[in-house]
C-alpha cells in the first residue's frame, strides 16, 4: 500500500499541474472517494467527510419539508420530481411498491459499476442513458423503472446521474420506516457505458463478494448494512419458478426482518426466497456479527445504511464542490404505513 501511494503521488501532482481545475474533470485519476475529498473543506464536501467518518449522520428523519412559495434555488425542480416519484412509488396501502424496489436497485446498479481502478463509471447515470448497459444480464428487471425515470428526466430536465440516486433515496423513505437519507445533487452525467463486471454475482462466494465491495471502498459492516435493502426486494430471475417471491416476509416495509428471515432454515420461510449470496454472506465470519447486530435495531441499521449508501451514491464522483443538499425536497419519514 505505501509503495502504491509513493508511486501515485508524483503522477497525481503532475495531473494537477496539467489540469487547471482537477476537481471538475470527469475522467480523473482512479482512487477511492477519500482522495478527491482531501483537497477541499467547503461545507458540502466537509459534511460528506464527516458522515463517512461517522461524526455526522446521513439520516434526516426529523428535518423539515416545506416547499417554498417562491422557489429559486437548485433544489426547486426536485420538489416537482419528488411529487411525481411519490405518486409512482407508493401503494394506496401506504407501502412501497415494485417501482420503489426497482428504483432502490437501480441506484445501486448505476453507481456500483465502479471500483478504485476505474477512470469512469460510478454514479454517473450511464444505466439510464443510451449506452446499452440495460441489456447486460445483471440489469435484467430494471427495464421498466428505467423507462419511468427517463420520462421523469425528460419532463424535468434533471441530470441522469442525480436522478438515479435521488430516486433511490426517495424510494427508501417511501417505504414505511425507511430512513430519510440526505440527498445531494450536482453529479456529472456519463459520456460512455460503465466498465463491465463490477456488479456482484448472486452465485459468487462470500470471499469474492467481500473483495469486490472492498475495491469500491465498502467494508464488511457497510456491506451487511447495504444488503438490508433486500428488505424491500423481490426476485424474478434467480429462480423463475419462484418469480415475484420477496426476499423477506415484508417487502413493502423497510424493516430488519430480512436479516432474521435470511438466517432461518428455508423450510421455515416457505413464502420468501433467500438469495444464495445473502445466505453465504450472512454467516461469513467477517459479516455475521454485523448482520446479527441489525436484527430488531431499525434505527441503528438506518444510520449504518445511510452512511454506507452515501458512499455508494458518490462512487466515481469528483466534483464535490458543485454538490448541493436537496434533502428538504424528500417526503417525510414515516414510522409506519398508516401515517401519511
Ligand atoms: C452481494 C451483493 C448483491 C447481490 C449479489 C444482489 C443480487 C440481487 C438479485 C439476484 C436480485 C433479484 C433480481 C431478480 O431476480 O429480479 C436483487 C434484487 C434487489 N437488490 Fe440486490 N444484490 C446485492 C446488493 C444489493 C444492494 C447493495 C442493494 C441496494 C443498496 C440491492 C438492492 C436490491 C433491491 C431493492 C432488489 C429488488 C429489486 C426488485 O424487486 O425489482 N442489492 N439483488
Ligand atoms: C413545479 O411545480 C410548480 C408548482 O408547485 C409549478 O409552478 C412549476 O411550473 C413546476 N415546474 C416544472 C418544471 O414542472
Ligand atoms: C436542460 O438542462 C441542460 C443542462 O442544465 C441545459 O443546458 C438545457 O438548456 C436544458 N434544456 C431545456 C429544454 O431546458
Ligand atoms: C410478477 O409480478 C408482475 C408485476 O406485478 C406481474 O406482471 C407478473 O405477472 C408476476 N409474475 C408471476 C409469475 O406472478
Ligand atoms: C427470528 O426468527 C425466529 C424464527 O421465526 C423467531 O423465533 C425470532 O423471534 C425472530 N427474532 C427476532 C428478533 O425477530
Ligand atoms: C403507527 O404510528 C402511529 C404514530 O407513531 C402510532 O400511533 C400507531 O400505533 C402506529 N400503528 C402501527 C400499526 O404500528
Amino acid at each position: 500500500m505505501p509503495g502504491k501511494f509513493a508511486l501515485a503521488f508524483p503522477i497525481l501532482s503532475l495531473g494537477l499541474l496539467v489540469l487547471a481545475t482537477p476537481l471538475e474533470q470527469h475522467e480523473v485519476a482512479p482512487g477511492l472517494i477519500e482522495d478527491p475529498l482531501k483537497g477541499t473543506s467547503n461545507p458540502i464536501p466537509q459534511l460528506i467527510k464527516d458522515i463517512l467518518a461517522g461524526v455526522k449522520s446521513a439520516v434526516a428523519n426529523n428535518a423539515e419539508s416545506k416547499k417554498p412559495l417562491i422557489c429559486e434555488d437548485a433544489c426547486c425542480v426536485w420538489w416537482n420530481v419528488s411529487e411525481k416519484l411519490t405518486a409512482e412509488f407508493r401503494e394506496t396501502t401506504g407501502e412501497c411498491n415494485d417501482n420503489a424496489r426497482a428504483a432502490i436497485r437501480f441506484g445501486f446498479h448505476d453507481a456500483g459499476s465502479w471500483d478504485e481502478k476505474s477512470t469512469h463509471g460510478g454514479a454517473d447515470g450511464s444505466l439510464m442513458m443510451d449506452f446499452g448497459e440495460i441489456d447486460r444480464p445483471e440489469n435484467n428487471g430494471l427495464q421498466s423503472i428505467r423507462t419511468l425515470l427517463r420520462s421523469v428526466q425528460s419532463t424535468y430536465n434533471v441530470s441522469y446521474a442525480d436522478l438515479a440516486q435521488y430516486a433511490h433515496n426517495h424510494a427508501t423513505v417511501t417505504c414505511p420506516r425507511g430512513p430519510r437519507l440526505m440527498v445531494f445533487v450536482g453529479r456529472k452525467d456519463a459520456k460512455k457505458a460503465a466498465p463491465k463486471g463490477l456488479l456482484p454475482d448472486v452465485h459468487d462466494s462470500a470471499d469474492n463478494l467481500i473483495a469486490l465491495f472492498q475495491r469500491k471502498g465498502i467494508s464488511t459492516h457497510d456491506l451487511a448494512a447495504l444488503l438490508g435493502a433486500h428488505s424491500s426486494a423481490k426476485q424474478r430471475f434467480v429462480d423463475e419458478t419462484k418469480a415475484n417471491f420477496s426476499l423477506d416476509t415484508t417487502p413493502g416495509v423497510w424493516d430488519t426482518k430480512f436479516y432474521n428471515d435470511t438466517l432461518q432454515d428455508p423450510k421455515d420461510r416457505p413464502t420468501i426466497f433467500q438469495l444464495p449470496s445473502d445466505k453465504v454472506l450472512s454467516v461469513h465470519s467477517e459479516v455475521k456479527d454485523s448482520w446479527r447486530s441489525f436484527i430488531g435495531q431499525g434505527k441503528f441499521w438506518g444510520e449504518a445504511y445511510g452512511k454506507a449508501y452515501l458512499r455508494v451514491s458518490l462512487l466515481g464522483v469528483k466534483n464535490f464542490n458543485h454538490l448541493v443538499d436537496c434533502t428538504e425536497t424528500l417526503p417525510l419519514f414515516r414510522a409506519n404505513a398508516t401515517v401519511p
